[in-house]
């Protein structure tokens, strides 16, 4: 089980708390982790017909920095990683991958915004957990859940 394991990293607080649940995984299991960034050039449009909301769209450099911070992270708890950019709509990317790798476990967090009924699932892990080919573990993010009540 969880020989390899896929996950989608963002740099969110519940990205985060997913890498955390992948390195913990694949040192138990030994199991081979990607990690995946995907760059979104969708446009994302705004109330307004034609307003493209710019901050929604996810651009390369920060997918190589998101990248960085999993792989250093990765490193001080002496795990190998290979880590990916991939190009396209998150959640369909990610699913993609996970069956590219043959993966038996993706990884994603839950949403960084919180809600009437405290955190939720946001829309691009909604999606890709609703297309995976394999299992799929989102993960709570314990310690966002405090700092935002
Ligand atoms: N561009 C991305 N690249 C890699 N992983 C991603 C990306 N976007 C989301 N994810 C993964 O999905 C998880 C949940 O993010 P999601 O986008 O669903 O929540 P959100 O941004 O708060 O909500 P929404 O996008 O619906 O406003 C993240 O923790 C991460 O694991
Ligand atoms: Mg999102």
């Amino acid at each position: 089980m969880f020989q390899r394991i896929v996950v989608g990293y963002d740099d969110s607080p519940g990205a985060r708390a997913a890498l955390r649940m992948a390195l913990e995984l694949a040192a138990v299991h030994h199991s081979a982790l990607t990690v995946v960034a995907v760059e979104e050039h969708l446009p994302h449009y705004g109330p307004v017909v034609g307003d493209i909301e710019d901050e929604r769209s996810v651009g390369e450099a920060a997918c190589r920095r998101w990248l960085g911070i999993a792989a250093a992270t990765a490193e001080r708890r002496g795990i190998a990683v290979r880590a990916e950019i991939r190009s396209g709509q998150a959640a369909r990317e990610l699913a993609t991958s996970a069956v590219e790798y043959a993966a038996d476990l993706l990884i994603l967090g839950r949403s960084g915004h919180s809600g009437i009924w405290g955190r939720f699932i946001g829309s691009t892990a909604e999606k890709a957990a609703r297309h995976a080919a394999c299992s799929v573990l989102v993960a709570y993010d314990d310690d966002g859940q405090s700092n935002h009540g």
